[in-house]
This record gives C-alpha cells, sequence and structure tokens, in this order.
C-alpha cells in the first residue's frame, strides 16, 4: 500500500504503471495525520512501514523549513507511534547522508556524530533520533538507512540531475552553485532501493545503515558529463550564486550494508547515462510538470540568482 499526500513533488504518474498490480493500492494521505495514519493501519492489516514520506529538497528548507520540521520530525513520530500501539514487525527510516553534515575528509560511518547544517539536514537527523529514542525507550523495532544522492526515472526536475537534463534537452542554461566543486556520490536509484531491500530483511533492529556507491563527483564534472552525454555545448553551465551553507562533500562508508550482502551495481556512468536516456525518451512525463507551479518554483529560486564568475 502506497499512502503519499501528493504535494508538488508527488504525481500518480510515477505509479501508472503498477495500476493493474493485484498487490497495489494507494491512498491519499499525509503521514502528520494521526487518526489516517492509523485507520490504515489496522484496516490494511499493515505488519511493515517503509517511512520514505518527507520533504526533502535543501533550496527550499532554506526558504521555508516549517513543512519539513512538520513532516520529517512530526510525521516520523506518527508512524513511530503507529509501529509501537499495533505491534508491526518493523518499520524502516530511510534517512540521508546529510545529517552527517560536511565530511571534508575520510568517510562516515553509522556511528559518527550528527552534524547537520541545513534545515533539510536538521529534520532528518531529529527524525533519525527520535526513531533511535523509540527503538531505546520502547523498544519499538525501527532500522535506519542513510542513503547519497539518488539519480534515475521519475525524480522530480527540481533535483540537480534532472533539472540539468531538462534544462539542457531545452538548451536553457544549467545552473551551477558557486564554483561547482561541490562533489556527492549520485546512486543510481535501483541501486539504493536494494540497499533499502536488504536493510528491510536482513537489517538489524536499532541499527543503522549508510546506501551509497562510494564514488564522488564534483557537480562541474557532472554537469559536463549530462552535456556530453546529449551533444550539447558546455557554454550552457552557468556559474550561480552559491547555495547558503553549502556543504562541500559527503562520503558515505558502506562496510556495514556490504556485509548483510549488498553490492552497489551501476557505475556513476551507467547510472548517469541511464538517467539521461531517460529523460530524453520521457517528455510527456516532465514537460507536464516544467510547466505548471514549477515555473513559479524555478522564477523564486533561480530569477533573482546572480551569475558570478567561475
Ligand atoms: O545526499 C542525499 C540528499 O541528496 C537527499 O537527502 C536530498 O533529499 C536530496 O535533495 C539531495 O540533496 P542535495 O542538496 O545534495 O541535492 P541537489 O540535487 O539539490 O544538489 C546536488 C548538488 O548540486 C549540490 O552540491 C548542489 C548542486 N546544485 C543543485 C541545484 C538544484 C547546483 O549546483 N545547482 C542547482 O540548481
Amino acid at each position: 500500500m502506497v499512502y503519499d499526500k501528493l504535494t508538488y513533488a508527488g504525481n500518480p504518474d510515477n505509479l501508472r504503471h503498477l495500476e493493474d498490480n493485484p498487490r497495489y493500492s494507494f491512498v491519499r494521505g499525509d503521514i502528520c495525520d494521526m487518526p489516517l495514519v492509523d485507520r490504515m493501519v489496522q484496516e490494511q492489516g499493515i505488519n511493515i512501514i517503509l517511512n520514505f514520506a518527507a520533504e526533502t529538497h535543501v533550496d527550499r528548507s532554506i526558504l521555508e523549513p516549517g513543512s519539513f520540521i512538520q513532516t520529517d520530525i512530526y510525521g516520523t513520530y506518527v508512524l513511530l507511534e503507529a509501529t509501537k500501539k499495533f505491534g508491526l514487525e518493523r518499520m524502516v527510516q530511510i534517512s540521508t547522508d546529510e545529517v552527517y553534515g560536511e565530511v571534508t575528509t575520510g568517510s562516515s560511518v553509522e556511528s559518527d556524530p550528527l552534524r547537520p547544517r541545513s534545515p533539510y539536514a536538521a529534520s532528518k537527523a531529529g527524525g533519525d533520533l527520535i526513531c533511535l529514542a523509540y527503538y531505546t525507550t520502547y523498544g519499538t523495532p525501527v532500522v535506519i538507512t542513510r542513503g547519497s544522492n539518488s539519480i534515475g526515472p521519475y525524480q522530480y526536475p527540481e533535483k540537480v540531475v534532472p533539472l540539468f537534463i531538462t534544462n539542457a534537452l531545452d538548451d536553457l542554461p544549467l545552473p551551477l552553485y558557486g564554483d561547482g566543486l561541490q562533489m556527492r556520490d549520485y546512486q543510481y536509484v535501483i541501486d539504493h532501493c536494494e540497499g533499502i531491500d536488504t536493510v528491510l530483511h536482513k537489517g538489524k533492529i536499532g541499527e543503522i545503515y549508510n546506501v551509497g556507491s562510494g564514488v564522488e563527483i564534483r557537480n562541474i564534472d557532472m554537469a559536463k558529463q549530462i552535456l556530453r552525454f546529449l551533444k550539447k555545448p558546455k557554454s550552457l553551465i552557468r556559474y550561480v550564486e552559491d547555495r547558503p551553507g553549502h556543504d562541500r562533500r559527503y562520503s558515505l562508508d558502506t562496510t556495514k550494508l556490504q556485509a548483510l550482502g549488498w553490492r552497489s551495481r551501476h557505475t556513476f556512468q551507467e547510472a548517469l547515462e541511464k538517467t539521461v536516456k531517460w529523460y530524453k525518451e520521457n517528455e510527456w512525463w516532465w514537460r507536464k510538470i516544467k510547466s505548471g507551479e514549477y515555473k513559479v518554483w524555478y522564477e523564486r529560486q533561480y530569477g533573482k540568482r546572480k551569475t558570478i564568475a567561475p
């Protein structure tokens, strides 16, 4: 059962291919709505919750942090309460490498202290801490995954990779923040999902597992690679004013998850190439999005952003 509020980034088109599957059902709802969550868990005989629900975009959290604190912290509490009250088998909390904060050297292990630096990262760190507190205090069966940047089909084009691909397809500028030398671990969404599935089935209750490819790429190199795949000129790259508090680098040590048998199966090149191909072949999906309220967001986020010298 998919339970989703369908905010701006939610999209029934993403699940269209599942509509005839007898094992699939959809309920529109907010994880902050405790009476509805409780009713659905009971009526549908739910035994496991995977919490993918979140406000996720760092730039939006800088403009309006309130909904992040509400959904990512309070919403997580509502799901933990349901897990505890109805004696569910397990709750998997999907978290992020951003809770560790900027990593200048080495790689983050699961026991590292949390040093979130954006309202988004802080709200996710809050969710993680409530999960761990429920485990310690009540023995609630919760397990946490912390993933790096996902890329792949159906990603809302506010995230940098689909934003750059769709802009490049339309010969629009690619707004690269600051010096473009920030590093991210861009993993293919299927690898990320397989990591979560491994933790769902084999992860130890009360534990945390990092999920990432272990390969960090500079944003400028990611942008150039997209342009190369699309045979577009480098002159489309536009250096713009940086994101406030921009984390330079994240890096995950995934030894703990690998010990459960999981391996990342796509290289960065393969992941990016598949992603570019999907956006090229699925204009029906993203053109609809980019013509709607997205335009208002784009103007607010990029309209007044100054171009800077590289
Ligand atoms: O690391 C995992 C996280 O990855 C997830 O927890 C977040 O939900 C997800 O949004 C993502 O956060 P990032 O801030 O890393 O992703 P984003 O796609 O916004 O940006 C990736 C990098 O690209 C980052 O260094 C900022 C840069 N960037 C982003 C945008 C939107 C640009 O240079 N220009 C842009 O227009």
